[in-house]
C-alpha cells in the first residue's frame, strides 16, 4: 500500500516507518524536522519535507502520490512544554491534525491509524487502565490527542472514515538502526542512559512519595518496535472492515522509576547515581494499560517489551549515537 506516515522523522515515525517498508509497503515519510532527524528516515521511505500548517503543499502530496492510508504521528508531545505553551499545542496538534482530516476527506482516503496517548487518561481512578475509564487529560498535550480522537469520531459517523486510535503508554527501546533522540530529552530511560555514558551526573528522581511501593511513580513501558507493529496490525484490521476505536497500548506491566533505574544500572554496569526531587508536575503515581481488548481485537502481541529487552536495545543505540543523530556536536 501507498502509506503517508506523518512524524516520521520522529522516534515512533521513524521505526513506524521501518517496520511498514520491511513489509513491503510504499511509504510517504512526511516531517517538519522541527523536532525530526532527516536521518531517521529509512533511505527506502519517499522523504516530503513539509509542514501540516501547508493545506497547499499537504493538497499537492495527495494530488501526486495515490495514497491509501494515513499513519498520523506528528505532534508536539513534550508534555511539561504543554503545560507553558499550550497554543502550540493546540494549533500543532488539533488544527494541523484537522487539516490533514479534510484533505484525506477531500481525496477519498478513508483509513487513519493515529497515535494517541495514556496521557488522554489523566490520574486513572483504576489500574490497570480500560478504554472505557473516564478520560480527563492532566495537561493541554493530553486534551489535545483526546480532542482529535473526538474529531475522528465524528468524522467516521459523517463521512465514513475508518480509523484505529493507539493510546501509547511508555514507548521506549530501540530498533537496531533507530533510536530515541529529543531536544530537550526529558523521558526517563534515554536519561538514565545518559548518566552511564558520563553525559549527566546524575538522574533526578521525580517524586518519592508516591503511594506506590517504593515511592517512585510507575509505568508501562512498550518497545517502540511493537508499538510500530500494532499501526501495521491496525491497518489489516481496518482493510478487512474491522470497526473503529480507540486501543491502549502498554505492555500491561508496570514498573517504578526505582527499578526502571535498578534494571538499567545491572545492564549498562554504571552505578547511576540518582538525586531525590520534588515531584514533577501532572505526573499521575500510576499508569498501566489493560489491553485486552488490543491484544484479542487486532491480535497483537507485544514481543520486545520485557524491561531488560527495552532498555539492552536503548542502550546499545545510545552507545552507537552518543549524540543521538547528530554527528558532529559542537
Ligand atoms: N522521571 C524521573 N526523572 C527523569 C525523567 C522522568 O524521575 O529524569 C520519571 C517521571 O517523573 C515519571 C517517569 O519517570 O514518573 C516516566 O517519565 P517519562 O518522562 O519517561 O514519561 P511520562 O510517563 O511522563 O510520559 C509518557 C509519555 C508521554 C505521555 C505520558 C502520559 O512519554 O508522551 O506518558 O502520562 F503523555
Amino acid at each position: 500500500m501507498n502509506i503517508l506516515v506523518t512524524g516520521a522523522a520522529g522516534y515512533i515515525g521513524s521505526i513506524v516507518t521501518e517496520e511498514l517498508i520491511k513489509d513491503g509497503h510504499t511509504v510517504i515519510a512526511l516531517d517538519n524536522l522541527q523536532q525530526g532527524h532527516r536521518a531517521a528516515v529509512n533511505p527506502e521511505a519517499e522523504f516530503v519535507h513539509a509542514d501540516l500548517g501547508n493545506t497547499t503543499g499537504l493538497e499537492d502530496i495527495f494530488c501526486r502520490r495515490r495514497i491509501e492510508a494515513v499513519m498520523h504521528l506528528a505532534a508536539e508531545s513534550i508534555v511539561p512544554e504543554s503545560m507553558s505553551e499550550p497554543s502550540k499545542f493546540f494549533h500543532n496538534n488539533i488544527v494541523y491534525g484537522l487539516n490533514m482530516l479534510d484533505i484525506m476527506s477531500k481525496n477519498g482516503v478513508d483509513k487513519i491509524i493515529f497515535s494517541s496517548s495514556a496521557a488522554v487518561y489523566g490520574e486513572p481512578e483504576e489500574v490497570p487502565i480500560r478504554e472505557i475509564a473516564h478520560e480527563k487529560p492532566a495537561n493541554p498535550y493530553g486534551e489535545t490527542k483526546l480532542a482529535l480522537e473526538r474529531v475522528l469520531h465524528w468524522y467516521s459517523i459523517a463521512y465514513g472514515l475508518k480509523y484505529i486510535s493507539l493510546r501509547y503508554f511508555n514507548a521506549a527501546g530501540a530498533s537496531e538502526q533507530y533510536g530515541e533522540d529529543h531536544n530537550p530529552e526529558t523521558h526517563l530511560i534515554p536519561n538514565v542512559l545518559r548518566v552511564a555514558l558520563g553525559q549527566q551526573d546524575y538522574i533526578p528522581l521525580f517524586g518519592t512519595d508516591y503511594p506506590t511501593h517504593d515511592g517512585s511513580c510507575i509505568r508501562d513501558y512498550v518497545h517502540v518496535a511493537d508499538i510500530a507493529r500494532a499501526h501495521i496490525l491496525s491497518l489489516l484490521y481496518l482493510q478487512k472492515g474491522g470497526v473503529s476505536g480507540v486501543f491502549n497500548l502498554g505492555n500491561s506491566k508496570g514498573f517504578s522509576v526505582r527499578e526502571v533505574i535498578a534494571t538499567a544500572r545491572g545492564i549498562t554496569g554504571h552505578q547511576i547515581p540518582l538525586k531525590n526531587m520534588p515531584r514533577r508536575r501532572g505526573d499521575p503515581a500510576v499508569l498501566v494499560a489493560d489491553a485486552t481488548r488490543t491484544r484479542s481485537v487486532l491480535g497483537w502481541q507485544p514481543r520486545l517489551s520485557d524491561l531488560e529487552n527495552i532498555i539492552a536495545s536503548a542502550w546499545r543505540w545510545q552507545r552507537e549515537h552518543p549524540h543521538g543523530y547528530r554527528e558532529n556536536p559542537r
